[in-house]
């Protein structure tokens, strides 16, 4: 049988990370895996309900009635809710706001980690977030830690905004990803953080391409 390792990409918001995974999954032919898309799939569901966004109890609850599919497709992966395609709906200016609130209550994080191990389990996987390589594969062979300056980032998530028709001032998205990584990486329940037996990439003067040769290189020397 063809050996198939687990590959850990984590970082802050808006640092390449999903363009870099998709990249290096469709070289191995392995299983991408966006965890972000799942905390806003549940953060698009709860706003709504009108649930108390506040409420680890509440958001727990929804989340145990709730349906999250990720479907590989040839314009990238498709994010299903209930049975609803929401790809697009869950890149909105509302769901990036609360997500990372949702996203800090340990019973929607216990829920997403469970699903994101199932679906990692047993095979090739390129797997992106804030605590892949701390929590959801600890034993994963390649952990990545990404990042970038802040300006780069929303540079980056512009310009990205400006292909798909968004006209969010560059100031405000320095401002909302600034803000996110602040609480992503303060909250108590596994916050963002680079895992011990993780390699730092700093992309800021990186192209996709050289990023994602670099990672892949680092896959094929794992794999070897
Ligand atoms: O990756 P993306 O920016 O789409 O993630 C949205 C949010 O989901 C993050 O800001 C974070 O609050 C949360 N998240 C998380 N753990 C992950 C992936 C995402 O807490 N593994």
């Amino acid at each position: 049988m063809t050996k198939t390792i687990q590959i850990a990409l984590d970082g802050p918001a808006a640092a390449g990370k999903s363009t870099i995974a998709k990249i290096v999954a469709e070289k191995l032919g392995y299983v991408y895996i966006d965890t972000g898309a799942m905390y806003r799939a549940i953060t698009l569901k709860a706003l709504d309900a009108g649930i108390d966004l506040a409420s680890s109890e509440e958001t727990g609850r929804l989340l145990m009635d709730t349906k999250i599919d990720l479907q590989p497709s040839p314009a990238g992966q498709l994010v299903f809710l209930d049975g609803k395609n929401v790809t697009e709906d869950i890149r909105s200016e509302a769901v990036t706001k609360s997500v990372s609130q949702i996203a800090s209550h340990e019973s929607v994080r216990k829920q997403m980690v469970e699903l994101q191990q199932q679906l990692a389990s047993g095979r090739g996987v390129v797997m992106d977030g804030r605590d892949i390589g701390t929590h959801v594969l600890p034993d994963a062979e390649l952990k990545v830690f990404m990042s970038a300056t802040v300006a780069e980032r929303a540079r980056r998530r512009y310009e990205e905004n400006n292909k798909r028709g968004f006209k969010t001032p560059l100031e405000d998205l320095q401002k909302e990803i600034a803000a996110r990584d602040k609480m992503d990486s303060e909250r108590e329940v596994s916050p963002l953080r680079q895992a011990e037996d993780a390699l730092y990439l700093d992309t800021t003067n990186l192209t996709i391409e050289q990023a994602a040769t670099d990672i892949l290189k680092l896959a094929e020397e794992r794999l070897n």
